[in-house]
C-alpha cells in the first residue's frame, strides 16, 4: 500500500475541526465544512496507509480495534446520525454494515460483539475503502445542498462526527502498536517516526492559584457534552509539577521495588499488578541489563529523559504514594492548565488524575443515541487531562475529559504530581 507523503502525527499547522466564523455566509460556511470535513477524513487515510491490509485486520485484545473497523465505524457514524435522519436522498451502501459496526449505540440497533472485531475478514480492506467514497460524496453533498433551515443541526451534527473520528484517529495509533507489540518481530508503524522532546526549563512544583474557580467548557469552540455544564470548584492551597514524571524517575521507583512493595498500592491495583505479573511499564523490555520499549518505530532503547508513557491508573498512584506527593484533581489539573504553569500539558501523554469520571453538577446527556456518547460511561473509570503524542492536531484543551478504567495501559498515559501545603 502507497505510503502517503504526510507525517500522520504531526502536529503542525494545527487547525479547529470547528471552522465557523461569526457572519459568515452560508455559502462561507458551506466551504468552510468542506474543508474541515476533508482534513479529517484525509488524516484518518493518512494515518491508515502506513498499515497493509493485513494489519489492518488484526485485533490484538478486546479493548483494542482493527484500523479496517476504525476506518469504518467513523465511516458508519457519519451514515447512522447525519445521512440516514437528514438526508431522504441518501442509499446506504450495505445492509449488513450497521451491524458490524455499530459500536456501543443500543438505540442505533444491534451490533457486532467487540472482542470478535479482528475476525471480521470480509468486507475488505478495498470494501471499507469504498464503503467510506460512498459516504464522503453523500457528506459532501449534503454539506453544498442542505437548506438553510436545517443547516445548523446538519452542521452540529456533522462537527460531532468529525470530533469522534479524531477520537478514533488516536485510537487507531493505539490500538495497532498493542498489535505489534505482540508481534516478536518488533515491526515499526513508521520507522522514521521520532517521539516528541520534553520541553527543556525548570523543574519543581509550582503554585496553582487557591480559591474557587470555574471549570468546564467556556462555551467557545467545540466541547463535549461531558465538559459541561461549567461549574465553580474550590482549589486548595497546592502545587503541581511543572514536567511529567520521566523514565528515570520512573527506574528509580523500579529499583527500590516499587512493584514489590504492597503498601504503595491500592489493593485492586496490587491484585492487578499481581495478576499481570507487572514489573515494569507497559511495552518495557529487559535485555543485555538494559530497558527497551516498543514505540510507533519499533523497540527502542528507554530514554531516561523522556516522560514515562502505558502505565495504568494504579501505577501512576502507586507512583504518587511513593514519591510522597498525590495526582492532581482534573480540577487542580485545568485550573493549572488556565494559568499556564505546567510543561508539557498537551501533546506527549495523558495525564492520569485523582478524579473518578462523574458527571458535572446538573450534566444532563442529549436525548437519544448520540446522548449514549460519554454520559453512559461515567462510573469505574478515572479521568486523565491534557492529550497524547497521537493525538490529532487541534484536538486538544484544557477542559477535555479522557477517561479509561484503571488498568489501562495501552493508551499514552503518564503523569505530573501535585502537592499539598
Ligand atoms: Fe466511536
Amino acid at each position: 500500500m502507497a505510503r502517503t507523503a504526510i507525517s500522520p502525527l504531526s502536529r503542525d499547522g494545527a487547525k479547529s475541526s470547528a471552522p465557523v466564523q461569526p457572519k459568515q455566509t452560508l455559502d462561507e460556511t458551506r466551504a468552510a465544512w468542506r474543508e474541515a470535513f476533508r482534513r479529517v477524513r484525509g488524516e484518518t487515510e493518512a494515518r491508515a496507509s502506513h498499515l497493509s491490509a493485513e494489519d489492518q485486520i488484526v485485533q490484538s485484545m478486546a479493548d483494542a480495534s482493527p484500523t479496517k473497523w476504525h476506518r469504518a465505524h467513523v465511516t458508519w457514524f457519519f451514515e447512522t446520525f447525519l445521512l440516514k435522519p437528514h438526508d431522504p436522498a441518501y442509499r446506504i451502501f450495505d445492509e449488513r454494515f450497521p451491524f458490524l459496526f455499530n459500536s456501543y449505540y443500543v438505540a442505533a440497533g444491534p451490533r457486532h460483539a467487540r472482542p470478535q472485531r479482528g475476525l471480521i475478514t470480509r468486507p475488505n480492506h478495498d470494501d471499507v475503502t469504498a464503503y467510506r467514497a460512498h459516504v464522503d460524496k453523500a457528506v459532501e453533498r449534503l454539506i453544498e445542498t442542505v437548506p438553510e433551515a436545517e443547516a445548523a443541526r446538519v452542521f452540529e451534527i456533522l462537527e460531532i462526527g468529525l470530533n469522534h473520528e479524531q477520537q478514533h484517529q488516536e485510537l487507531l495509533i493505539t490500538d495497532i502498536l498493542h498489535a505489534f507489540a505482540q508481534n516478536p518481530t518488533d515491526p515499526a508503524y513508521d520507522e522514521d517516526w521520532q517521539p516528541p522532546q520534553p520541553t527543556q526549563g525548570p523543574r519543581g512544583f509550582v503554585d496553582v492559584p487557591a480559591g474557587i474557580h470555574r471549570i468546564g467548557h467556556d462555551g467557545i469552540g467545540y466541547c463535549f457534552d461531558n465538559e459541561t455544564p461549567r461549574h465553580d470548584e474550590l482549589i486548595p492551597d497546592m502545587r503541581i509539577a511543572r514536567h511529567l514524571v520521566t523514565n528515570a524517575e520512573w527506574l528509580q521507583f523500579m529499583a527500590a521495588d516499587g512493584y514489590a512493595t504492597p503498601s504503595l498500592w491500592l489493593s485492586d491495583g496490587w491484585a492487578c499488578a499481581q495478576t499481570e505479573g507487572w514489573q515494569a511499564p507497559g511495552y518495557w523490555r529487559q535485555a543485555d541489563g538494559a530497558w527497551f520499549s516498543m514505540t510507533l518505530a519499533g523497540l527502542k532503547p528507554v530514554d531516561p529523559a523522556a516522560p514515562v508513557l502505558h502505565i495504568s491508573y494504579y501505577e501512576a498512584d502507586a507512583y504518587a504514594r511513593f514519591a510522597g506527593k498525590s495526582l492532581p484533581s482534573e480540577a487542580e489539573w485545568e485550573v493549572a492548565a488556565g494559568a499556564a504553569v505546567m510543561t508539557d500539558a498537551f501533546g506527549i501523554a495523558w495525564q492520569w488524575t485523582r478524579s473518578a469520571y462523574l458527571p458535572y453538577p446538573g450534566y444532563r446527556a442529549a436525548e437519544g443515541a448520540l446522548g449514549e456518547y460519554n454520559g453512559k460511561f461515567m462510573v469505574n473509570q478515572m479521568v486523565l487531562r491534557g492529550s497524547s503524542l497521537a493525538t490529532p492536531a487541534g484536538h486538544e484543551r484544557a477542559s477535555y475529559r479522557n477517561f479509561f478504567y484503571p488498568p489501562s495501559r495501552w493508551q499514552f498515559t503518564g503523569l505530573r504530581l501535585a502537592e499539598f501545603k
